[in-house]
């Protein structure tokens, strides 16, 4: 178990546009799950291989965390091949962009193609709150975080906030 340190923005690594994974390897395997623990040690429900400076495409979420009974999902070079036209609108938060939260809307359901931990191709379709996870840690891959959703004040806000918490903290 390796619990490696979360990025917090603004980081201009956080921008960095992943590159494709060529082969689920042991080593891949390890980088997913050390995402897990990290992601649990933060009680987060989804992390990109980014957040911890690795620049993959690489995912991992749980959204059935029970005591003792964990199931991270690795999703590797995950893509989307169809989003609905319906939206939904989900209170988003990020382990990235610690202590805030706004509405984020984004597609209702999508279709979504990764590799699995054993490098099989998958294709799901995904709603409710996997469909936002999915298309928010997607974002991730991109260099996008959920506040680059949000209106340029709120944005500005955040950013805000965001580096006076990383000044108090360096001091
Ligand atoms: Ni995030």
């Amino acid at each position: 178990m390796t619990v490696r340190p979360i990025l917090t923005a603004p980081d201009p690594r956080l921008q960095a546009v992943s590159t494709d994974v060529e082969a689920v390897t042991d080593e891949i395997r390890q980088l997913a799950d050390d995402m897990a623990d990290s992601m649990y040690e933060a009680d987060g429900i989804g992390l990109a291989a980014v957040q911890i400076g690795v620049a993959k495409r690489i995912l991992v979420i749980d959204l059935d965390q029970k005591e003792g009974k964990k199931n991270p999902v690795a999703y590797i070079n995950p893509r989307i091949v169809w989003a609905s036209d319906e939206v939904a609108v989900f209170e988003e938060g990020c382990l990235s962009v610690p202590e805030i939260w706004d509405d984020v809307e984004r597609p209702a359901r999508i279709k979504c193609e990764y590799l699995d931990r054993d490098g099989k191709a998958q294709l799901l379709e995904a709603d409710g709150l996997l469909a936002t996870c999915l298309q928010h840690e997607m974002d991730h891959l991109n260099g996008v975080l959920f506040i680059d959703h949000l209106s340029r004040l709120k944005k500005s806000m955040a950013i805000r906030k965001l580096t006076k918490a990383k000044k108090l903290a360096a001091v």
